[in-house]
């Protein structure tokens, strides 16, 4: 039996091949957002994988069963061989999605790109003021480039995702966001509070809302939904911090998405690197006895692994105990049951944490190589 028809059973259930994977091409990226997911300890240029071992990834990604792809990073446009890339998942039948800052996206690069089979683009936005988003994403005139690369994608016929992760330096804003997705024929918008690993931790002072911000911003959102109905879906993303549950987190771990970071680490999420655990390789095996035969995604798959409250609780089935990132990062240990939960024993951590939001302080501690706390 081929490995990629193996149906393995961990934890008791017959795993499921991967719906996603998320294709993290390079940390580099000329934007230094302060939330940004990926891992303190950025993987530099010299360690990235070739074209070729991508071309072999996404190849064992498709024999996997993944549907659907995302270029990400990063910014994936740094990678030059960004066009062959795209062009390669499409021929092996994946759906191919670019998540992109636009900051480096011009006409010439996006006609490329659509002649190469892609099929979405997804673009993240900081705030709907100019100056204010330039201040964020720590890039001056980013605002004004991705204004301009939403009517690049648009003019080339693809369709457009808006991304903007809130946040309380640009919660008063959101009418307008919901504004300018509408005006750049987005037919998506991705509310997303921030969520508080990667970068976004060491800022969580700078931009954790208080419940009063987030009640206002789940309020327009609806009302928007109702207005913006068959013009703009609007997806929203609350944060975990208010919550009485917590999310399932990438649909459960190891059940869903898979994920390769720049110099081939195969993870089940994107801030699994935040975890003390060994992540195998994508250089020295295949997708399919990563995704099946690994002990790093065996760990937390299913319910097999499961602490009380969550191993007796009837929404372990649901959320999956939460997020295993977060968990670690409260209390050291992500086998603990995530304290987004009100049941988690470690619920008083989280609740002590959202004094942040009442914050003064608006620095940010941008991203950027070497500049971890
Ligand atoms: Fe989810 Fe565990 Fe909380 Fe139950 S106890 S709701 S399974 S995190
Ligand atoms: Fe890693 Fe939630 S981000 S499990």
């Amino acid at each position: 039996m081929s490995i990629a028809a193996d149906t393995a059973a961990h934890a008791g259930f017959a795993v499921a091949p991967p719906l996603a994977m998320l294709a993290e091409l390079t940390h580099r990226c000329p934007l230094r957002c302060p939330y940004c997911s990926n891992p303190l300890e950025l993987e530099r240029a010299s360690v990235e994988l070739s074209t070729a071992d991508w071309m072999r990834i996404f190849s064992e990604a498709a024999a996997l069963g993944v549907l659907q792809v995302h270029f990400s990073g990063g910014e994936p446009m740094a990678r030059r061989d960004l066009v062959e890339l795209v062009a390669h998942a499409a021929k092996v039948g994946l759906y191919t999605n670019l998540i992109t800052s636009g900051v480096l996206l011009d006409r010439a690069r996006m006609t490329e790109l659509a002649a190469a089979g892609l099929d979405h683009v997804q673009l993240s936005f900081q705030d709907a003021d100019a100056a204010s988003a330039d201040r964020i994403a720590g890039f001056d005139k980013a605002h004004a480039k991705k204004l301009a690369a939403a009517a690049i994608v648009r003019e080339a016929g693809l369709p457009l995702t808006m991304n903007a992760v809130m946040h309380k330096q640009n919660l008063a804003r959101l009418p307008e966001i919901v504004e300018l997705a509408v005006a750049l024929g987005a037919s998506r918008l991705e509310v997303a509070h921030a969520q508080y690993y990667g970068w976004a931790l060491p800022n969580r002072s700078a931009l954790l809302p208080t419940y009063a911000m987030l009640e206002r911003a789940t309020a327009i959102v609806d009302a928007a939904r109702d207005r913006l109905k068959g013009v703009l879906a609007i997806d929203y993303v609350v944060p975990d911090y208010y919550a009485r549950r917590p999310k399932a987190c990438m649909g459960g771990w190891g059940r869903q998405f898979i994920n390769v970071s720049p110099a081939g680490k195969v993870l089940p999420c994107h801030a699994a690197e935040t975890l003390p655990m060994d992540f195998p390789s994508a250089l020295k095996s295949s997708l399919a006895e990563i995704w099946y035969r690994s002990d790093a995604f065996a760990r937390f798959r299913g319910t097999d692994w499961m602490p009380d409250p969550c191993r007796s609780c009837d929404r372990r089935e649901v959320d999956w105990g939460g997020c295993r990132c977060q968990a670690f990062a409260f209390t050291g240990d992500a086998a603990r049951t995530d304290p987004a939960c009100a049941l988690a024993p470690d619920r008083p951590l989280l609740d002590a944490a959202r004094d942040d939001a009442d914050s003064p302080v608006t620095d940010f501690l941008y991203r950027q190589i070497g500049a971890a706390p």
